[in-house]
């Protein structure tokens, strides 16, 4: 007999404590320890090795040899492969994220239906719900006459049992990771232990077959259910689908892929009749903008290989309260105040008696640095209620020397504005060669300063026009 041990494991870090405490040490959250006992249970190690068994030879390979079938199992809703990076990679486990409703069982019902009319075995396993609400779903995305296997169901040892029977399906989603649980394991289901467990016996079924698996996480944040993190790393890609309240669009960023690059996304608008592709974002983010008031900018941003317009709106609003407010969405709240101290220093521009804002339009979230020179540009253009011109796209990184640096994919960025109908831009001197196009009378500072200088100036222009 193995004698049992307790610890108690941190259900958002996972980190392993011997005692209880109301604070994790790891990650800094209250309340999310959770007593787990180790009896035999995975990851318990040393606590067994007196019966350890003798190790078996395993054959060594080589790099070169067969593989059977396309390695690829392709879709066809554009936006998920390009997430995925050209599609579900045979023998893989990916893990797709995100809030509860926010769409990942619509998501995956479309990817399950539209594959297995392709005459792909596909092989829907939900813990979550039963299966006629599954149907429902079904039948209001118009899928329901496709021929997916569906199952309720939560113990991975019958979930395994089950898709052994038959041809080896060629892709199994399990609808959450959160509702799995294992014999293997003695904790609850939801808890940590479980949740690796599951994932684990998961893993290894679709690296010894060839499957491809999808694991739903839900994110959470009260720490009740072990989050999707305590997975990411031992599966081959993460997807996270992101959106805001309030909005229909959805985005599938990808976070994690051992089979091809990370920055791509994949751009959805819920409707009553589930997901469509957006193939276009930038029509949908500046879809609903107001040209001509002060304070937006539009960025001309990158997602990957796919360049993204977006309005940047800024509001600096005198401010009653000692310390002014800062309050970003969408952006990262560090960078803003750095921008805001390059003003300050480089330029003149003052902002300690206001409250600043700053909101990227259509609950898009912006990581590039590039971004910088339109949040600037809209910061000023609100501090002077001077609108910037409607036509005109922003991009390029500020350094906290004042300078405007070059950025990547200029001339992709300019001919995304141009498609839309921008007339100018402004960017950074020193990208790339421009050829022709809005790239020609483009005004390019070398410092932020002449940015600054070229918005207020156009408040003497706009007075001499009235003159
Ligand atoms: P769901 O896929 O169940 O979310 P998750 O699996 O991430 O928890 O989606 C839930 C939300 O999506 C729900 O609020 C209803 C909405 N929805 C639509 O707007 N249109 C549709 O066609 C469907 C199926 C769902
Ligand atoms: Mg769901």
């Amino acid at each position: 007999m193995v004698k049992s041990r307790v610890q108690f494991i941190c259900q958002n870090c996972g980190s392993v404590h011997q005692r209880w405490a109301g604070k994790c040490d790891a990650c800094g959250e209250w309340n999310t320890l959770v007593e787990e006992g180790t009896s035999g249970g995975i990851g318990s190690g040393p606590a067994n090795s007196r019966n350890a068994r003798k190790g078996r030879a395993v054959v060594l390979t080589t790099l070169s040899g067969d593989i059977e079938d396309a390695p690829r199992i392709i879709s066809g809703i554009g936006e998920l492969d390009r997430a995925t990076g050209g599609g579900f990679v045979r023998g893989s486990a990916l893990l797709v994220g995100g809030d509860p409703g926010i769409g990942k069982s619509t998501l995956l019902t479309q990817a399950a239906a539209a594959l297995a009319s392709k005459g792909h075995r596909i092989v829907y396993v939900s813990g979550e719900e039963a299966v006629a609400q599954i149907r429902l779903r079904a039948q209001r995305l118009g899928v329901a006459s496709a021929p997916v296997e569906l199952a309720a169901e939560t113990n991975v040892e019958d979930i395994l049992a089950t898709i052994a029977d038959g041809k080896r399906p060629d892709l199994v989603i399990l609808d959450s990771i959160q509702t799995l649980w294992t014999d293997l394991a003695d904790s609850a289901p939801g808890t940590v232990t479980q949740v690796r467990a599951a994932a684990q016996a998961m893993i290894r079924y679709a690296k010894s077959t060839g499957a491809a698996i999808v694991l739903v996480g839900h994110v959470t944040k009260e720490g009740q259910i072990a989050g999707p993190r305590v997975v990411e790393h031992m599966v081959d890609g993460v997807l996270y689908f992101e959106g805001e309240g309030g909005h229909h669009f959805r985005i599938l960023r990808t976070v994690k892929n051992r089979f091809g690059p990370t920055d791509e996304i994949g751009v959805f608008e819920m409707s009553d009749k589930g997901l469509r592709e957006v193939s276009n974002p930038s029509e949908l983010f500046l879809g609903e903008r107001h040209a001509k008031s002060p304070g937006a900018a539009v960025f001309a941003g990158m997602e990957g290989t796919r360049p993204v317009l977006v309005e940047i709106q800024a509001l600096v609003a005198a401010s009653s309260l000692g310390t002014p407010r800062r309050a970003v969405v969408g952006w990262d709240g560090a960078r803003l105040s750095m921008i805001l101290a390059v003003l300050e220093a480089h330029c003149g521009v003052r902002f300690g008696q206001h409250d600043v804002y700053l909101n990227v339009a259509g609950g898009y979230r912006i990581s590039e640095p590039a971004a910088d020179l339109a949040v600037a540009a809209a910061l000023v253009s609100s501090l002077t209620g001077l609108a910037l011109p409607a036509d005109c796209v922003y991009f390029g990184e500020i350094s906290l020397s004042g300078a405007v640096r070059p950025v990547a994919h200029a001339q992709q960025r300019l001919k995304e504005a141009e498609k839309l109908g921008f007339g100018s831009a402004v960017l950074p001197l020193g990208s790339e060669e421009l050829a022709g196009g809005i790239g020609a009378g483009a005004f390019q500072p070398t410092e932020l300063a002449d940015l600054v200088a070229r918005i207020a100036g156009s408040r003497r222009g706009r007075a001499d026009d009235e003159e």
